[in-house]
């Protein structure tokens, strides 16, 4: 029988590991998958913090993890049944990079495993104890590889595949065959626990108050964002109420900088605002607000049905209109405004390798054969975008990911493909005055360890004719 057994022992750890097994067994999200256990189970405050920490820690950590594990037990880690896979994975975590001590790492993982796979008890005591006889600088001095090989030291040290480390160096203008040390603290921020950061609505809640109401702190660099210090959104009465939404500050700033791009010539009210990629809504709820001040009105496209839907409940009571419908055909669409969009985003569908510190599963999912399919919609949508803005308007480009095969080039490509005649704005100028280290224009590209928001980038086009 292959019927799944319910894992017994502590709370926490019972609740980690059914999230952590549900993501690597029917490929679940965990910021989707572990909420929902967390509620189900009705965890106390600090056992669902401890179970967010060990879910999260493992899964992004894994492939450090597995390499520790694969030592330790003698053969690969493929080689491991899944649940004792999974339950040792936990249990090598909470060894190496929490403060819960060796022999209750021990006792706790093979308790575990005894539920889950219990065949494989024994197995799982052995490889616990060889785990815990070092700690986690003597597993790195153990199987770091050697320091020429600086991409797999990177990898290995930070828990990134290599690709994604020599991603990084590029983009930071660091040698992507031995990048230095920018890199290594751009790995280093992935691997820390992401602040919530709130965005206070426009017209409907001051940022002070927000921050007030849930002891929070102003953004940085967002006039709206707030961050907050512990606990779920969900319980925010704020966020209950849609007063703020969760947002992460880079996100904030790009509808912002949609906003204020100068169009040219410039309409003091009714401009037309257009958010190719909407789903779920996040940035077409800040555009609403910033609408609804100004007089605007949004249209919000997005292709899925049921994404679609969030950005509705997203924009509820705004001035935004929001249609289900492929993005590249968006110029055949009957609801488009005669002579063009002032303001068009194009948030584009992208690896999200700029976000990997609040989706701990994702940089073991993603392969650069995700590049092609993904590079080819993005140009084709931002072509789609440079036909739907009028002539002196502008759009703006956007990923969640700093790879620049999705940014730099992409946005080369699309340029080089464009009928219209177009020229390019600096995005730096369309942030907050005086935000360091956004590179050398006239894009601009966000970093977790340069800014605490996601690795957003930003390019900026206006339409000539
Ligand atoms: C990066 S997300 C956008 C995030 C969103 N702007 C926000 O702030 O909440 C990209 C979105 O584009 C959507 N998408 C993908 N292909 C599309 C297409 N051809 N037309 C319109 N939307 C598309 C995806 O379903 C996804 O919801």
């Amino acid at each position: 029988m292959n019927a799944r057994r319910t894992p017994r022992g502590d709370p926490a750890r019972r609740v980690a590991y059914e999230a952590v097994a549900a993501v690597h067994r029917d490929d679940a999200y965990a910021n989707i998958v572990l909420p929902r256990l967390l509620r189900e189970q009705g965890l106390t405050a600090r056992d669902a913090a401890f179970a967010t920490e060990l879910c999260y820690g493992t899964l992004r950590l894994r492939g450090q993890l597995d390499a520790v594990l694969a030592d330790a037990a003698g053969r690969p880690v493929e080689r491991i049944d899944p649940p004792a896979r999974d339950a040792l994975r936990l249990g090598a975590y909470q060894a190496l990079h929490t403060r819960v001590p060796a022999h209750a790492a021990v006792a706790t993982t093979v308790d575990l495993v005894r539920s889950v796979a219990p065949a494989a008890a024994g197995f799982a005591n052995a490889v616990m104890r060889r785990v815990t006889e070092r700690d986690r600088q003597g597993w790195l001095e153990r199987l770091s590889p050697p320091s020429a090989d600086v991409v797999a030291r990177l990898a290995f040290e930070h828990a990134h595949p290599p690709w994604i480390v020599r991603a990084f160096a590029e983009s930071l203008g660091e040698d992507p065959r031995a990048p230095g040390p920018e890199t290594a603290r751009a790995l280093a921020a992935d691997n820390e626990r992401p602040t919530v950061h709130l965005c206070a609505r426009p017209g409907r809640i001051d940022p002070a108050d927000l921050a007030d109401a849930v002891g929070g702190s102003p953004g940085a660099f967002s006039p709206y964002a707030v961050y907050l210090p512990e606990g779920a959104p969900g319980d925010v009465a704020a966020v209950t109420r849609g007063l703020a939404h969760v947002q992460d500050e880079g996100s904030q700033l790009v509808a912002l900088a949609l906003a204020s791009a100068p169009v040219a010539p410039s309409r003091a009210v009714g401009e037309r605002w257009l958010d190719l990629c909407a789903g779920p809504g996040g940035k077409a709820a800040l555009l609403g607000a910033l609408a609804a001040a100004s007089g605007a009105l949004v249209t919000a496209v997005e292709v899925a049905p049921h994404r679609a839907k969030l950005v509705e409940q997203a924009v509820a009571g705004l001035p935004v209109d929001v249609v289900c419908t492929d993005g590249r055909t968006v110029s055949e669409h009957e609801s488009l405004p005669a002579g063009g969009f002032d303001r068009v985003l194009v948030d584009a569908p992208c690896t999200g390798l700029g976000a990997l510190r609040r989706r701990p599963e994702a940089r073991w999912r993603r392969g650069p054969d995700d590049l092609p399919p993904l590079t080819r919609l993005q140009r084709e949508l931002l072509g789609a975008a440079l036909r739907a803005a009028r002539p002196g308007g502008v759009v703006l480009y956007a990923t969640c990911s700093p790879h620049l095969v999705e940014t730099t080039v992409t946005v080369a490509e699309a340029l080089r493909r464009s009928e219209s005649t177009l020229e390019r704005l600096d995005a730096r100028a369309a942030l907050p005055p005086g935000m360091p280290g956004l590179g050398p224009g006239p894009a601009a590209q966000l970093w977790p360890h340069r800014h605490g928001t996601d690795a957003m980038y930003l390019a900026l086009l206006r339409r000539i004719s």
